[in-house]
């Protein structure tokens, strides 16, 4: 009685002391920035050196996701009492964010509400597909919803941080986390991170459905070497401007609320205690002005890193350059007062750093009420039909038809289905790495969704293999089941476990088990279509050789089978376009469609000219280049009228080109526009995306496409190092990928 007394007297107080609902308000309806900053700044006054250090503490509670070291054991519920602990990371049960937070609001001094953050990164009970199968879409529209309710989900659930979106650039398949992010291109990335940010964040932070994203991971951390986790990465400055930083800085100027210091060195100093990347780039240059969490156990990882001597170091490093919060390894609060006493660390800076951490918590409404996230209530926001629709399109938008040999793909529908191999039947296989809080139970697999969509007794199942490994009999009864059927769809690929964090890999081709399941079934002589299912590109050189088809299904998430379904009959017609290049073999990597030019270019690729920029018994080509995907229909280009040939420094390009449809299905296609900047102060790539917009044509349809390629398009980072135009002459191509062929011709004067 006497705790529940003291526990409503807080309360009382707490929401005395901070009520936001009657702040004054600005003409948007939302609370003034001023009455935030006025806010934060009478909380800081109450505040002891101790709780603003608390405040910059993010800690693990023991049952939280582990992504590196575990840190010493401690009890979290005694952090929070003492107001040590500002947010906590990965709390797995919805119940437990409850209680973790009525621990911090009744028993802590202040009653500062936590955040809690998690890696809702494709969804969060419905899980959409991996996000480089989402890129794949092409469809900014059903990102941003995809992000949307994967937001409302997690708002639901008692989150209200994401540590999404990955927009780390790359183009090294080797590297598993290429899954999380949206492939190799700046363009297409920074249109994907906006659409991200949009739709985690929504209008208004304080709406109860809308969560902070997190911009992650800063920066560079899609370019280790050879491709190894958490590796060196080691760029010219021109190069992380040029190719690297537009995604982040797109994210930014959406207005992410967050960002994530990276674990790797850039430039020779580990991102995490790197003052030129988050102060003098991020807060200076691209305006920053939300905060810095670091990742997991980043701030003490610079002693591996052999940068600092110790936590302490460590500790003083990052904070000085500007990092708000410590992920887990808990040296800020460890250390932070020592760190003050020795004049090492400015209370100013510390106070700065809290600022920046309590306005978010205010912007989100949590002092308002902080049990707006989560609770009991909220559980029948899961799974809404309409949602699981939305993840649905999603996941028959994300895939790409990669080869259709005699258009064996759509079945027509009276077929006898054999679905063979080790992803079949397999919910948890669909979900993907980071599934939030998604349920393998409730996942549709492939064979649910093709014997509801062509009947049970139309579609049998064998197993075949493990992802690794041969299954007694497996073989035998594939191909027996193979024999019985007119048709095998046989699911090949990696499974979950080898994508997201710390899955690198030397090789990138379909492991021995399942080729040899392929090859058995291939020897019935029955057509096979072979469903890929991969967060990476891979070389399927061997499996395009023995197979009629090859439809890329990624893990498609918690609709794959629906979606699967909807693609092999015919009803969605394929229209999922490469973000990321297939490359011909490991040895072409990194390969990408915007390679720089170079002084002796391979132009010709017959030629067998010994002295170019070549292989030697390898063809530059990759298997499939950025931008590719088939259709069950055909489309044509013509008519590429550059509208503005000639337009000065700071005006607006503006190109049209003419889609039709020339097949004998409805669909829609990508359509693509790239540039080459032919004579620049610097080297420029061959070329570069800069348009691009999904059409939906009937059979025989045609539609004039118009794009505009603003000035900031075209800038780069020239020999003086600005960001900016130069004048000069441009390729301009339109069409299907980025082989597009049709071309025109502007100048910028
Ligand atoms: C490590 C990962 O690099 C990062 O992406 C993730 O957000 C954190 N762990 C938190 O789980």
């Amino acid at each position: 009685m006497k705790l529940f007394l003291k526990t409503v007297l807080l309360s009382a107080i707490v929401c005395l002391c901070y009520p936001l609902s009657a702040a004054p308000k600005s003409d948007d309806g939302k609370v003034s920035e001023k009455e935030i900053a006025r806010r934060v700044e009478t909380l800081m006054k109450k505040m002891t050196l101790r709780e603003k250090l608390g405040q910059l503490t993010q800690l693990r509670p023991s049952t939280g996701t582990v992504t590196g070291p575990s840190g010493e054991p401690m009890v979290v519920e005694d952090f929070i009492r003492e107001g040590c602990c500002g947010s906590l990371l990965s709390v797995r049960k919805s119940e437990d964010i409850t209680r973790y937070q009525r621990i911090a609001v009744d028993s802590s001094r202040l009653g500062i509400p936590l955040l809690f953050g998690k890696d809702i990164i494709h969804g969060c009970r419905i899980v959409f597909p991996e996000n480089l199968g989402l890129s794949s879409s092409w469809d900014m529209d059903v990102i941003e919803k995809s992000a949307r309710i994967a937001a409302a989900e997690s708002a639901a659930y008692g989150i209200a941080w994401t540590f999404s979106p990955m927009c780390d650039i790359s183009t090294d398949p080797r590297w598993g986390r290429v899954s999380e992010g949206s492939g190799e291109d700046p363009y297409l990335g920074s249109a994907i991170a906006r659409a991200m940010v949009h739709g985690y964040q929504g209008d208004d932070l304080a709406d109860k459905s809308t969560i902070i994203a997190c911009v992650k991971h800063f920066a560079a951390y899609g370019a280790p070497q050879a491709g190894r986790d958490y590796h060196t990465v080691d760029m010219s400055e021109r190069m992380f401007r040029d190719r690297y930083l537009p995604p982040y800085r797109a994210a930014v100027e959406a207005g992410a609320a967050t960002v994530m210091s990276s674990f790797n060195d850039f430039d020779a100093i580990p991102a995490t205690g790197n003052k030129w990347l988050l102060q003098t780039v991020l807060r200076d240059e691209l305006g920053f002005k939300g905060f810095v969490v670091t990742d997991y156990n980043a701030v003490h990882e610079m002693v591996e890193h052999g940068v600092a001597a110790d936590g302490k170091e460590a500790a003083a490093l990052a904070m000085d350059a500007h990092v708000n919060m410590d992920m887990v390894d808990s040296d800020f609060i460890k250390y932070g007062e020592e760190l003050v006493r020795e004049k090492r660390i400015s209370e100013k800076t510390i106070d700065m750093l809290c600022r920046e951490v309590l306005a978010v918590k205010f912007r989100l409404g949590l002092f308002d009420d902080p049990f707006r996230y989560g609770g009991k209530a909220r559980e029948n926001e899961f799974y809404l039909p309409e949602n699981m629709e939305v993840a649905r399109d999603a996941a028959r938008k994300s895939m790409v038809l990669l080869q259709n040999n005699d258009d064996i793909l759509p079945l027509n529908g009276t077929e006898r289905i054999a679905l063979i191999g080790p992803y079949g039947n397999s919910g948890d296989e669909m979900l993907g790495a980071w599934r939030g809080y998604g349920e393998s139970s409730r996942a549709v697999t492939f064979l649910a969704g093709l014997q509801e969509r062509f009947g049970r007794e139309n579609v049998s199942f064998s197993e075949g293999c493990k992802p690794f490994a041969a299954i007694e009999g497996g073989a035998d009864a594939a191909v027996a089941a193979a024999r019985d059927a007119d048709v095998v769809l046989l699911t090949l690929g990696l499974p979950s476990k080898c994508s997201g964090e710390a899955t690198s890999l030397t090789s990138i081709e379909v492991p021995q088990a399942q080729r040899d399941l392929l090859d058995a079934v291939a020897a019935t002589g029955k057509p096979v279509v072979v469903l890929l299912v991969t967060g990476r590109p891979m070389d399927i050189g061997y499996e395009t050789e023995k197979a009629d088809a090859v439809l890329l299904t990624w893990h498609a998430g918690t609709m794959a089978g629906k979606a699967l379904a909807d693609v092999v009959s015919g009803d969605f017609n394929p229209s999922g376009r490469l973000s990321m290049t297939f490359p011909l073999n490991i040895g072409q990597v990194p390969v990408h469609y915007n390679m720089k030019r170079t002084g002796r270019p391979m132009l010709d690729p017959a030629s067998r000219a010994k002295y170019l920029s070549r292989y030697m018994f390898t063809p530059n080509e990759p298997r499939y280049c950025f931008g590719y995907g088939l259709s069950y229909t055909t489309f044509d280009y013509s008519d590429l009228k550059v509208l503005t040939p000639e337009v000065a420094v700071g005006e607006p390009v503006k190109v049209s080109v003419k889609v039709t449809n020339s097949g004998k299905r409805d669909g829609a296609e990508v359509v693509q526009l790239y540039i080459r900047d032919l004579v620049a102060s610097t080297t420029r790539p061959v070329r570069e995306l800069k348009g691009f917009e999904r059409v939906f044509l009937k059979a025989g349809e045609s539609k004039t496409v118009e794009f505009v390629i603003r000035p900031e398009d075209m800038a780069f980072c020239r020999r003086d190092m600005k960001f900016a135009q130069e004048a000069g002459d441009f390729h301009v191509w339109a069409g299907h990928d980025s082989n597009a062929e049709l071309q025109g011709m502007f100048t910028v004067k």
